[in-house]
């Protein structure tokens, strides 16, 4: 019996294996708004037999998306869309999540495969950036933000809250919160990015405050029995790694008794200067122990997406279920391939009816 193909209950939420579709940019939006792009991309993940599929980081202001072409969730007819995307992944069986985000002083680049660098300062599809403190990330995002002021706090926070309310009445049943990967939350977290002498900067307390009380403030809107999750970068590999370590458990623990239900478990990505140990499933050991310390179900991704690590990692405990992005793009139904590979009893049987129907018979014959 494959430990990768048992389904997994979180709040009310049942999942039909452990794979799930981590968030990725699509690029391809335009003032915040989905197209056909996006409806075909999703249902066809959703269609592939994950259990859970995030859509994309979704800017809670214009101000917070990456690219011009980043989708938002700021007002309500950006959510229609949304709507129709959350409906055709729960068509094909799959659960239809979403993450909220602002990209902070990351903010205001251009696509990646259009240099993946700030937008020239002139240029009038750029924007003015928003973070904790007005020190630039460096390399390719040379561009010094504004430090926020007390205001500016208070207003993105009742951003976010007002997506995960438009996410939840457009019928998403899992909510991300990106607290990750250099962006505006874990630039407030992060030494690198952080050098507030108010409240919301300083000892980890301090850097913790705005993660915290937006978690809360979204806990309030997003109903009690579906799933409140964020993802979180608990390392930097710069240097200071046992540090930061501790100190996003200690967050972690924080973070669950403010209603948080699951920490997607990543890399902070705040510094250009980080030495990252890329390698299959170099994360695992590292969401282990922050499952086992911080008291959470985790998720992690990052090359954990061989059949084989996939189901070592959930049938060893380091992970509740695997994030398989880059794989998915390849090969939509990878988790039907992914059952094929690990023998997992009536592998057709992990994509919906009018699909599993005819390729069992196949999948027999051969
Ligand atoms: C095209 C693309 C877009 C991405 N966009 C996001 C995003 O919106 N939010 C996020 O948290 N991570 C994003 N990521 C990171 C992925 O969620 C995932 O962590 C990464 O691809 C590593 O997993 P993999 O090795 O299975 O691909 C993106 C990655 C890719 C390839």
């Amino acid at each position: 019996m494959s430990a990768l193909f048992t389904p997994f209950q979180l709040k009310d939420v049942s999942l039909r294996n452990r794979i799930a579709v981590p968030p990725m940019c699509q690029y391809s939006a335009v003032d915040g708004f989905t197209n056909a792009w996006h409806q075909v991309h999703y249902a066809s993940l959703a269609r592939g037999g994950a259990a859970l599929v995030i859509v994309e980081a979704t800017a809670v202001s214009p101000e917070g998306r990456i690219t011009p072409a980043c989708t938002g969730l700021w007002n309500d007819a950006q959510a229609e869309g949304m709507a129709q995307i959350a409906a055709s992944i729960k068509a094909a069986g799959a659960v239809p999540g979403i993450q909220i985000a602002h990209a902070g002083r990351k903010a205001s680049a251009n696509r990646p495969w259009e240099g993946d660098d700030h937008i020239a300062e002139g240029d009038p599809r750029g924007w003015d950036t928003l973070a904790p403190s007005a020190i630039a990330f460096g390399a390719n995002l040379p561009k010094v933000p504004k430090a926020m002021t007390l205001d500016d706090i208070a207003r993105v926070k009742a951003d976010f809250v007002a997506a995960a309310r438009r996410a939840r009445d457009a019928g998403f049943e899992w909510l991300e919160l990106h607290f990750a990967h250099g962006y505006l939350a874990q630039s407030f977290f992060s030494v690198h990015a952080n050098q507030r002498d108010d409240q919301y900067g300083g000892d980890l307390a301090g850097r913790s405050r705005f993660l915290l009380e937006t978690l809360e403030a979204v806990r309030e809107v997003w109903p009690a029995n579906l799933p409140l999750t964020a993802r979180f970068g608990v390392i930097e590999y710069d240097g200071r790694d046992e540090q930061t370590l501790d100190e996003s458990i200690e967050l972690t623990k924080a973070m669950r008794r403010g209603g948080l239900d699951m920490l997607s478990v990543s890399v902070g990505f705040s510094t250009p200067k980080a030495k990252i140990p890329w390698g299959p499933a170099f994360l695992a050991p590292i969401a282990e122990r922050v499952r086992r310390e911080g008291g959470l179900p985790v998720s992690s991704a990052w090359g954990i997406d061989s059949p084989e690590n996939c189901e070592r990692v959930i049938a060893q405990e380091q992970l509740d279920l695997v994030m398989v992005g880059r794989a998915h793009l390849a090969d939509p139904h990878w988790p039907y391939y992914a059952a094929l590979a690990l023998k997992a009893e009536k592998p057709s049987w992990v994509l919906p009816a009018p699909y599993a129907h005819w390729l069992e018979r196949y999948a027999v014959a051969e």
